[in-house]
């Protein structure tokens, strides 16, 4: 079978240019970058010189890059590491409520210790307001954490401008820049944050490798604490193999940067575009314009998250639902609940991330499944049925133009069930499809 990966957003695969730099590390070059041996430090210089290729690439200095096991890690230890300093401002966090899990349920576990978060709420395109963030700020504000990109819609936050405030109010900055290196332009100084988390297995490195900038002076307090590794800052053996590769792939993702601007730009708007034009009642998640490059979330009215996945992965299409199925009961993703959608789209959303292997024929092949495969699920829907026969078979009008049947639609609907609404709401419906 045809397969599709669309999934680029969970992980990436590892570029074949990477693998070839890190296989000498399984096997010839096994020294500890510790050990002063020649093993060893053939070691440490594989290990310095990828430093200076991630420096390079976030316009970092390369002693503020400490390598972590991933963009949980790198999240946790920039979190909790400026509150947990003794030389900490207080016990006050700001956030957004569309950040990954990494950093959402940290602050609840801090919360649970004593610690107090704002979770800024965000608008319907994903936008926190600056303005709101320096609205929560109080004495007690050590640490403001906003996400540079989120990992379901993609829309990119206004970082430099909450850098500027935190700066004013003396308050560290932290942001989960996982879903925007190797997508946009990333560079710590112009977005002037204080801390900086990365992720090797989004950008064609291996899973396990992460990274965290420090900005020089930055008072942290190490999460993982043993030997003396990463300058005290992260211990345990650096995973040489890892950190090779992850050198390598910020290599490559700075040679990328135009690929991801412009070609894959081009697939995901034509996915985008297919998919809303051809599949009525469907609405996109996130800003229309600042978004990273390989993202397109839209959410399907009457059609599970969940379904739709395994439906497209039986035809060989990988994508993601940020609804699961948790006690039988299925789950609306946090970040589309937050863009303040009804339930039912909050259900039904589904991400489609690209990378720059993504070919045009995929693109393709996935604008022909997706909407048969949403025609199927509407089918099996009782809630879609009940729509359709509420409205009948509008192909009996033609003369209604597309305007003038939403808008009748909705004048009907309004006495009627909040489904029937947001049928007209979602304002795509075409009649020849709402059989
Ligand atoms: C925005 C964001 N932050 C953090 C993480 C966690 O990164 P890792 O899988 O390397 O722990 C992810 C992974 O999905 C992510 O998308």
């Amino acid at each position: 079978m045809k397969r599709v990966y669309l999934d680029n957003s969970a992980t990436t695969r590892v570029a074949p240019e990477v693998l070839e730099a890190m296989m000498p590390y399984f096997s010839e070059e096994y020294g500890n970058a510790s050990s002063i041996h020649t093993f060893g430090q053939r070691a440490r210089a594989a290990v310095e010189e990828a430093r200076g290729k991630v420096a390079d690439l976030l316009n970092a200095d390369p002693k503020e890059i400490v390598f972590t096991s991933g963009g949980t890690e790198s999240d946790n230890t920039a979190i909790r590491g400026v509150l947990e300093h003794p030389k900490a401002k207080g016990k006050h966090v700001i956030t957004t409520n569309i950040e990954h899990h990494a950093v959402i349920e940290l602050c609840k576990e801090l919360e649970k210790e004593g610690y107090k978060v704002t979770y800024v709420p965000v608008d319907s395109d994903g936008l926190v307001d600056p303005k709101a963030i320096e609205d929560a700020i109080t004495p007690e504000t050590a640490l403001i954490s906003v996400m540079h990109a989120n990992n379901e819609i993609g829309t990119i936050q206004p970082i430099a401008e909450i850098a500027e405030i935190a700066r004013r109010h003396n308050v560290l900055l932290h942001t989960d820049a996982v879903q925007s290196i190797g997508r946009i332009k990333v560079d710590v100084k112009e977005l002037g944050v204080d801390l900086l988390a990365m992720s090797g297995h989004k950008v064609h490195a291996p899973k396990g490798i992460g990274v965290l900038y420090i900005k020089k002076g930055t008072k942290l307090r190490p999460l993982l604490v043993g030997g003396p590794h990463e300058r005290s800052r992260r211990a345990g053996t650096e995973n040489v193999a890892a950190i090779v590769g992850l050198g390598r792939a910020c290599e490559l993702a700075a040679d990328h940067i135009g690929t991801m601007q412009g070609r894959v730009r081009a697939l995901r708007d034509k996915l985008e575009n297919g998919i809303l034009s051809s599949v009525p009642n469907t609405v996109l998640n996130g800003h229309k314009e600042r978004r990273v490059p390989n993202i397109t979330n839209i959410s399907f009215e009457f059609v599970e998250g969940e379904g739709m996945t395994i439906s497209l992965d039986l035809k060989g299409i990988a994508v993601s639902t940020g609804s699961a199925c948790s006690s039988g009961a299925l789950e609306a993703s946090h970040v589309i609940t937050a863009l303040k959608r009804a339930p039912d789209l909050a259900q039904g959303s589904i991400r489609f991330s690209l990378s720059r292997y993504t070919t045009e024929e995929e693109i393709d092949y996935t604008l022909k499944v997706v909407p048969e495969v949403v025609e199927r699920l509407r089918e099996m829907s009782p809630a879609y049925k009940k729509v359709t026969i509420y409205l009948g078979d509008l192909s009996r009008y033609p003369k209604l133009n597309q305007a003038k049947a939403t808008s009748s639609i909705s004048t009907r609907a309004s006495s009627g069930s909040r489904r029937t609404s947001t049928v007209a709401r979602a304002g795509g419906a075409s009649p020849k499809n709402l059989r």
